[in-house]
């Protein structure tokens, strides 16, 4: 057990605090005389007192929580690991005793061999960089590191015009508003998305309209566009669901003859391919989010790339404020405060150094699920499109079998440590959207039902791959 992640109640708080500054763990489980856990300290607790005017030679006993989660040695991996799940947001370290209530070891989700969906991969420049916004004074998003990100995206998807903002959703507003979608108009969405995209389309007050998904590929169904679009219909929001690229081909042909807008949400596809050509070069405009579980990330930010440099300056007036660019604090149109700041253009810029890496090892990482799970005969993977290329931000997992109820499944998978995630709820079912459905039977839905997605994250190991096949198919027996 690490030394410093104790401390007896006798000790000073200045003493607890050199404890948790070398445990790095944020804090430190105090004992009495005989060893037994008798409270906990935490690095806010000690902070809080500090500025109501607790001396630091004082000792833990007067500080400590007296009341806190532990565990015993021999409760079981899945009852520590339900817990650090439950309290997740609050407790990443849970203290272990034994029969006499001594202090014997501690629990994280590190030490279980816990494997999360995703996290993200912050192995390159991305601290030089950040230090750089730092040291230089420049955190806002005035900095260098902005303009230099969005060079780096244009050059990346055919020198399409990009402007970065503050996340994905910002991305798709302010594309709706810069294209000039108005209260009244209709857009249409896929039923199977993160609700974002809908979202944006409610800001606007325009109306949404859910279409249905391809039940293999899990993308948009250009017919149900097709067969949707109306009078009032002025664009549709593609969204290449888990790296998936929907069927560009068809969809930019319906739109250049209805004379609709596409948006293309690659949230969760960049680097993906339809035709040899990357999604987030075919849209009117095209939108990425680089929220912290995304394959390229900033913490939050997004990026919209634009086929129509009138578009793009539009959007880049009304990403700040509909500032004038002539004439400083004169505003042109109600605009938004939708900027990036410099702090995450930097991470962004040392994610991109590495995007190749990344985006060839998450390819690697399906082909390995895929040849331990493929031969499952209640398994099927996402259909990639026709001529596309899947970057596979999260892999998903379809059964067929009714007797597998996910739920159960999920839950036998988090037993041995393995984090699932069940897909996104279709927008149809939720209330607030319901009202947006154009029928009564999706696709979508049977998707939902039967999916799970499985950890996908840059630096998963084979062996952890292997094991979570393992778990899964002997799970579905
Ligand atoms: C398809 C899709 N669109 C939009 C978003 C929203 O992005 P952000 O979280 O950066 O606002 C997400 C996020 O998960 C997404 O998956």
């Amino acid at each position: 057990m690490h030394s410093n992640i104790k401390i007896t109640s006798e000790s000073s708080i200045k003493s607890a605090m050199a404890k948790i500054d070398k445990n790095a763990m944020g804090i430190v489980f105090v004992v009495n005389s005989s060893d037994k856990l008798v409270g906990v300290l935490t690095d806010g607790d000690i902070r809080r007192a500090i500025l109501k005017g607790a001396n630091i030679f004082s000792s833990c006993k007067s500080l400590m929580r007296k009341k806190f989660i532990k565990v015993k040695k021999n409760d079981s991996k899945t009852k520590v690991l339900e817990l650090l799940q439950k309290y997740k947001n609050i407790i990443k370290v849970i203290p272990i005793i034994n029969e006499k209530e001594k202090l014997i070891d501690y629990a994280t989700t590190d030490r279980l061999n816990f494997i999360p969906i995703y996290y993200p991969r912050l192995k390159g420049n991305e601290l030089k960089y950040l230090s750089k916004c730092v040291t230089g004074n420049w955190i806002s998003s005035n900095g260098p590191f902005v303009q230099e990100f969005e060079q780096k995206f244009s050059s990346m998807h055919n020198k399409r015009l990009s402007l970065a903002v503050s996340s994905g959703t910002t991305a798709l507003h302010l594309s709706l508003v810069a294209l000039g979608i108005k209260k009244g108009d209709e857009v249409i969405v896929p039923n199977l998305t993160f609700a974002a995209v809908i979202n944006a389309v409610l800001y606007i007050g325009a109306k949404p309209v859910i279409v249905d998904v391809d039940e293999k590929k899990w993308t948009i169904n250009p017919d149900e566009i097709k067969h949707n679009i109306t009078k009032k219909t002025k664009a549709v929001i593609v969204v290449h669901f888990l790296g998936n690229p929907c069927n560009l081909g068809k969809i930019k042909s319906i739109c250049k003859s209805n004379k609709i807008f596409l948006v293309e949400d690659c949230a969760e596809a960049i680097g993906s391919k339809y035709k040899k050509k990357l999604v987030g070069t075919f849209g009117d405009c095209s939108t990425f989010s680089f929220f912290g579980n995304k394959t390229i990330t900033t913490g939050e930010g997004g990026m919209i790339t634009f086929k129509d440099k009138k578009i793009y300056k539009k959007a880049n007036i009304l990403r700040d404020h509909g500032m004038s660019k002539k004439k400083r604090y004169f505003h042109d149109e109600v605009g938004f405060n939708y900027r990036m700041t410099n702090m995450q253009a930097a991470i962004g810029l040392a994610q991109l150094e590495k995007f190749k890496d990344i985006i060839n090892e998450k390819i690697q990482i399906f082909n390995f699920y895929k040849k331990n799970l493929g031969k499952n005969k209640y398994i099927t993977f996402q259909k990639t499109e026709n001529k596309g290329l899947n970057t596979y931000w999260l892999i998903g997992v379809k059964f067929h079998n009714k007797k597998i109820i996910i739920n159960e499944l999920q839950n036998k998978m988090l037993k041995n440590g393995i984090e699932t995630r069940n897909f996104f709820y279709p927008l149809n079912v939720q209330k607030i959207y319901s009202n947006f459905k154009t029928k009564n039977n999706y696709l979508a839905q049977k998707v939902f039902d039967n999916s799970i997605m499985l950890p996908s994250f840059p630096g998963i190991k084979y062996s952890e791959i292997k094991f979570i096949s393992k778990v899964l198919l002997s799970s579905i027996k």
